[in-house]
Order: C-alpha cells, then sequence, then structure tokens
C-alpha cells in the first residue's frame, strides 16, 4: 500500500482532522466535487439530471456505524422515504446501504429486520436495494445478510472487494443464489493478512474477479456491476464480455459521482449500461479521506489547506 494512501486512510480515524476540516471552508468547497449537496433533494435532483441523459444512478446517506439502535430505525425510515420518492418521481434510481448504519454492530436480528423491509421496498417499488461492503470483518456478517434478502427479493445486490484473499471463494459460494454483484476494489485500511498490500495485485484480482462473474453472467447466473473508474479495465472487462456474449445490460458499469463524468457519458453514449453513485449527507469526512486516498496526489492539497 502507498505511503499517501495508507496516511489519508489512517487520517479518516482522525478525530483531531475531522474537527479541523470540518471547520475548513476549503474542506467544504472540495468535497463538492464529490458530491452535488447534504441532503437527499439535492442528490435526487442530480439523479434526474443524469435520467435526462439515459444514465441511471445510486443514491446513499453518507455516514458509517451509529450509536444506537434507534438511530438504525432511523436510517431505515428515511430509506423507505428515499425509495417512496424515487418511485414518486419516476427515477431509474437504486440505493446504496451500509449495515453499520442499519445496527449490524449493535443487533444482527434487528439489521437483518431493516434490510428485509428495505429489500420488499425496492421490490415494490421497482427500485434496486444494494449493501456495500465495508471493512473485512463485516464481510462473513453482511454476505449472510445479503442470503438472506436475496432469498426473497431479487432487486438487490452487494458488493465484493477485489483486495481480500477471499473474494474468489465469496463469489463462488454465491453464484448459487443468482446474485447481483458489484466488484470493487476495496476502500479501507487493511492488514496484509487478509488483502493484497499492491494495487497491481488488487487490479489483477479485480480482473479475475470480473471473468468469474462474466462467466456466471453468460450462463444467466449473475448480474456483474463493475464499481471501477479504471477505464483501460473496463476497457478490457467490456472486450472479455463480448468475447463471452454477455450483452451490455446483462453486467453494468458504475461510477461515482464527480468521477470521470466525461468518461461515463462515453461509454453510456457507446451503449453501456452505466450508472452514478451520488452520495449525501453531512457525515462526510471519513468517506471523504477514503476517496483523497484513492488518488494520493490529493494529499498534498489536503496538507496545504490544513497547514496554511
Ligand atoms: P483506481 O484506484 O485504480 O483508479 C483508476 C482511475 O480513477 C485513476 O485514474 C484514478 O486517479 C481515478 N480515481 C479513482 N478514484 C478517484 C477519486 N476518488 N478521485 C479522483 N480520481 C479517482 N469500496 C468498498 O470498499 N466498498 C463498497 O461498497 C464500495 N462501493 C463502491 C461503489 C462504486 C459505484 C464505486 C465506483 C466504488 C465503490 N467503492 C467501494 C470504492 C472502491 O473500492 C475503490 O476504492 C474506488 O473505486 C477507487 O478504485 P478504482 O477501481 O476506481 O480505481
Amino acid at each position: 500500500m502507498s505511503l499517501a494512501r495508507n496516511l489519508l486512510l489512517k487520517a479518516a480515524d482522525s478525530q483531531w482532522i475531522a474537527d479541523q476540516m470540518s471547520r475548513r471552508g476549503f474542506a467544504r468547497r472540495a468535497v463538492r466535487q464529490f458530491l452535488p449537496g447534504e441532503e437527499v433533494a439535492d442528490a435526487l435532483a442530480a439523479a434526474r439530471t443524469l435520467a435526462g441523459h439515459g444514465q441511471g444512478s445510486l443514491v446513499t446517506q453518507l455516514g458509517e456505524a451509529i450509536g444506537n439502535l434507534d438511530e438504525a430505525t432511523a436510517v431505515r425510515d428515511h430509506y423507505l422515504e428515499v425509495f417512496a420518492q424515487i418511485k414518486a418521481m419516476g427515477l431509474p434510481t437504486w440505493v446504496s446501504i451500509k449495515p453499520t448504519q442499519l445496527g449490524i454492530d449493535q443487533s444482527m436480528d434487528a439489521c437483518r429486520d431493516h434490510v428485509m423491509r428495505l429489500g420488499k421496498a425496492a421490490s415494490d417499488t421497482g427500485s434496486s436495494l444494494w449493501i456495500d461492503m465495508e471493512d473485512h470483518t463485516y464481510v462473513d456478517r453482511t454476505i449472510e445478510l445479503y442470503r438472506d434478502v436475496r432469498s426473497r427479493y431479487d432487486r438487490t445486490g452487494i458488493a465484493i472487494q477485489s483486495y481480500l484473499f477471499r473474494t474468489p471463494k465469496d463469489i463462488d459460494g454465491l453464484l448459487a443464489h443468482q446474485p447481483w454483484i458489484r466488484l470493487v476494489k476495496g476502500a479501507y485500511r487493511e492488514p496484509a493478512s487478509v488483502a493484497y498490500p499492491a494495487k497491481r495485485d488488487v487490479d489483477m484480482a479485480y480482473y479475475d474477479g470480473a471473468i468469474r462473474l462474466l462467466t456466471a453472467a453468460a450462463k444467466g447466473q449473475a448480474l456483474p456491476v463493475f464499481g471501477t473508474h479504471d477505464i483501460p479495465l473496463v476497457r478490457r472487462i467490456m472486450a472479455k464480455a463480448r468475447e463471452l456474449g454477455v450483452d451490455p445490460g446483462r453486467y453494468e458499469i458504475h461510477m461515482l459521482y464527480g468521477i470521470k463524468s466525461g468518461e461515463q457519458e462515453q461509454l453510456a453514449r457507446d451503449g453501456e449500461t452505466i450508472k452514478t453513485l451520488i452520495s449525501y449527507g453531512n457525515a462526510w469526512f471519513k468517506w471523504y479521506m477514503r476517496r483523497l486516498a484513492e488518488r494520493p496526489a490529493n494529499i498534498w492539497f489536503v496538507m496545504k489547506n490544513l497547514v496554511g
């Protein structure tokens, strides 16, 4: 793992830096590159604009571990309302959630109930529910949640991270459930005992995972979603999809709002199914640090502004 990435991911856990960043205007302005606004209405307005260009989207509220189960219930109710608004606005928009926001640390049963309610809402509104993957300590429980919700509701998917050694086995284990899987490289600071430290290995594992998923898609066993901004990799995956006879629409490409926007539009014009994940909310610090860590040149920008 590069030094800069490591530093930024460490900084994500620092309360001091969180306080400093939240007070500085530069951070608030900079974060706007990645989120259209703090309110759900801002995210849905951006989703409507994208829909006007023929692009689908996902929305997600920022925030991670919550303090108690009442907060988890509030997050669930918030997302139920978001599904209702998506339906009322007729948007081609899905919803992505984090298990820690829905109480996985407090009670697996309560979290499962919330995910089930949201899976039903996704199904009733013709939208879709996606479960993000957090750090490696959550993988078993997150997969268990997904298996449960998937057993009842089709329009559900899960993120899987190529940096984890266990991922090929996890993909194979999920295939029996005809999964929708969003393959990502992985955004957390993980120990070398569980994840590839070198980016090159993560990228290679990503392509291997992509082939595994496309091979399953060719047999109608999975909907692969490639969640990456790595355009050369995306092009290689698209070529492999053609070779395996998997047409656009039987796999999708998802990217984050504000990153590689021109490339997203171009891929949509090329006939690919592209969706943009739009975040909103005021708990942006940790999330923003992970975005910066994905482009370590940004560390100098942060240091200069914090010191200056
Ligand atoms: P990579 O890091 O190889 O970069 C490829 C190119 O994109 C480079 O040119 C780079 O500069 C540019 N780029 C990448 N990130 C950038 C940024 N933040 N700002 C500017 N340029 C950037 N992770 C996770 O652990 N759990 C999850 O559930 C999800 N969910 C998720 C959904 C979607 C739709 C996406 C796109 C990503 C995630 N991620 C995630 C994050 C993912 O794990 C990963 O950290 C980032 O996507 C960065 O890796 P890339 O594959 O994009 O490419």
